[in-house]
């Protein structure tokens, strides 16, 4: 969120991302250790929450917001083959929403705590080592 703010527009954001790339910086919300060559799921949920919510509020500043995304994620897909991760629009559907951006990583990491848990007990229950990636058995396609 601190580099859109900083970047000021799309152009902004575009000239800031070349640069950083020029002196080989890493670009905040890009890259993932599994979805390195394709775009999260999540960051395509949360890139549709964005649009949704902006078209609802009616407010030029969040359109600007989606339109300086879109132009990041294009520079950086022409540029590194690299996709947005979750990061990249969840800070701007919590800016859009109205959060301090010192809540952000609280925020995220609130919506954790139950899965974290559950590995806690999970690990007593049958004390053997497991992996982090896991297979999800549960319930598919619940309605909200
Ligand atoms: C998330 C992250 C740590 C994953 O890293 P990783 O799986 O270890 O990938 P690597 O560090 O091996 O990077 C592979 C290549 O992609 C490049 N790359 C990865 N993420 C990049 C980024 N955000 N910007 C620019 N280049 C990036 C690396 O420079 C590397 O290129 P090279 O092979 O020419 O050296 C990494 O993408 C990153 O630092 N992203 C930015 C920070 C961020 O958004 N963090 C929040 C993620 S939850």
């Amino acid at each position: 969120m601190e580099m859109l703010l900083e970047a000021g527009d799309e152009d902004g954001l575009e000239r800031l991302i070349r640069e950083k790339l020029a002196r080989k910086e890493r670009i905040m919300g890009f890259g993932h250790r599994v979805y390195m060559r394709r775009m999260d799921p999540r960051a395509q949920l949360l890139k549709e929450t964005l649009a949704a919510l902006v078209a609802q509020k009616g407010d030029p500043e969040g359109e600007k917001l989606v339109r300086m995304c879109q132009r990041g994620e294009d520079v950086m897909r022409a540029e590194k083959g690299l996709f947005p991760n979750l990061d990249y629009y969840a800070a701007p559907v919590y800016w859009v929403l109205g959060i301090p951006i010192e809540l952000y990583t609280p925020i995220f990491f609130a919506a954790r705590t139950a899965g974290l848990v559950a590995h806690v007990v999970e690990q007593h229950a049958h004390n053997r080592l497991f992996r982090p990636r896991v297979l999800y058995t549960g319930p598919r396609g619940l309605k909200p």
